[in-house]
């Protein structure tokens, strides 16, 4: 009786469209990260808004439908018993639970807007880099294609864009218009449109490390994936 009850809980629930995908978050890094969510205008925050994952450790957060926010991993964190601290990478004020709050650039984005009607998902190093990110659909219809960034951009950071951590060592990379705010790396003034912001020999690093991830603000051909009705795996590294 409890199994049939839960069954039709389950049932119910999905017919209902209360729970539009489920996200599993993963953490194959080799050290912990602390993986943050933001939502967009008007969404609710998810999880808080951030939590620790260890490595090897996986969660899952369910998302409503017609979400739509960003999800990155914040790296080298230390926060106390409140939760108040900060990360070496990808910090959102502070703070364990984001609750709202932005991630500090330059970190990797994994990006979704679900239902609309169908899930757009994209992974955008538009404005960096902190680690390997990818995206992997399950269950679903449609292109569904998986997005995977996993070369270690860190290491092929030219120097003007590094972000070094206590040791030195590259821990992110800027994206060019963040580290120089110039209007033909941002596609902002006169270059504000796909015709007339192109490629540039920073974006193309990233182009070429990670394919399928924006590089630049119009990157949309290659970068932008669809999919109806599926679950999300999220990686880190
Ligand atoms: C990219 O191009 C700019 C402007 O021409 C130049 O100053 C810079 O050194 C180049 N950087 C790389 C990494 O190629």
């Amino acid at each position: 009786m409890a199994l049939f009850w839960h069954l039709s809980f389950v049932l119910v629930w999905n017919f209902l469209g209360a729970n539009a995908a489920v996200f599993t978050l993963q953490n194959r890094c080799p050290y912990t990260i602390w993986p943050a969510t933001l939502p967009g205008s008007g969404k609710p925050v998810l999880v808080n808004g951030g939590f620790q994952l260890g490595a090897a450790q996986a969660t899952t957060i369910a998302a409503p439908a017609g979400w739509s926010g960003r999800l990155w991993a914040r790296t080298g964190c230390t926060f106390d018993q409140s939760g108040r601290g900060r990360c070496t990478t990808g910090d959102c004020g502070s703070v364990l639970q984001c609750n709202g709050a932005g991630g500090t650039p330059p970190v990797s984005l994994a990006e979704f807007t679900l239902n609309s009607p169908q899930d757009f998902y994209d992974v955008s190093l538009v404005d960096g880099y902190n680690l390997p990110i990818s995206i992997d659909p399950s269950g679903g219809s449609g292109g569904c294609g998986a997005v995977h960034c996993v070369s270690d951009l860190n290491r092929a950071c030219p120097p003007e864009l590094a972000v070094a951590g206590e040791s030195g060592v590259t821990v992110a990379c800027k994206s060019a218009c963040l580290a120089f705010n110039q209007p033909q790396y941002c596609c902002t003034g006169a270059f504000n449109s796909p015709q007339t912001c192109k490629p540039t020999n920073y974006s193309q690093i990233f182009k070429q490390a990670c394919p399928t991830a924006y590089s630049y603000p119009f990157d949309d051909v290659t970068s932008t994936f669809t999919c109806t009705g599926a679950n999300y795996l999220i990686t880190f590294c």
